[in-house]
């Protein structure tokens, strides 16, 4: 018993300290992807529901690039430790398209946070019959600026 206590409490803050220092990945802030594409995100409330704006460096337009709005949700449930799922849309301002994006909030093992994500381009076609190539998919990759 004697030798068990200090065991114990060397333990506990052994694991008191990993939790201290275990980062978590917030979504707030600004952020620069692969493509040099800069994203905003505002705040993120209680429920995870964020929104921001996102200033693309490439189109698949002809159109003048223009900040455009973005809406998202982040993931709040019970077994979230710090790393959490999110999707966001974004609502081109200068074109008909749309881009949905989902993605994982990351810290990395430099202690980093990184965006992986995944997305879906969804432009607007004049005639069904061109649905078939309405929509691109990719990946891009974010770093806070
Ligand atoms: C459009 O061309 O109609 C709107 C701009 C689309 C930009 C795409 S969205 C996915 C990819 N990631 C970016 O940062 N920009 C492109």
């Amino acid at each position: 018993m004697v030798q068990t206590t200090p065991f114990l409490l060397v333990l506990f803050l052994a694991l008191g300290a990993h939790s201290v220092s275990v980062k978590k990945c917030s979504l707030t802030g600004r952020w620069v992807n692969d493509l040099g594409s800069n994203m905003t995100i505002t705040t993120v409330n209680a429920n995870g529901d964020f929104s921001g704006t996102y200033h693309t460096a490439v189109t698949a337009t002809s159109n003048q690039i223009k900040v455009s709005p973005l809406q998202g949700s982040l993931q709040k449930g019970p077994n979230q430790k710090g790393q959490p799922t999110f999707g966001l849309t974004v609502n081109w301002s200068f074109s008909d398209s749309i881009t949905v994006f989902t993605g994982q909030c990351f810290v990395d093992d430099d202690g980093k946070e990184i965006l992986k994500t995944m997305w879906l381009l969804r432009s607007h076609m004049d005639n069904i019959k061109n649905d078939w190539k309405a929509t691109r998919v990719g990946t891009n990759v974010f770093t806070r600026l």
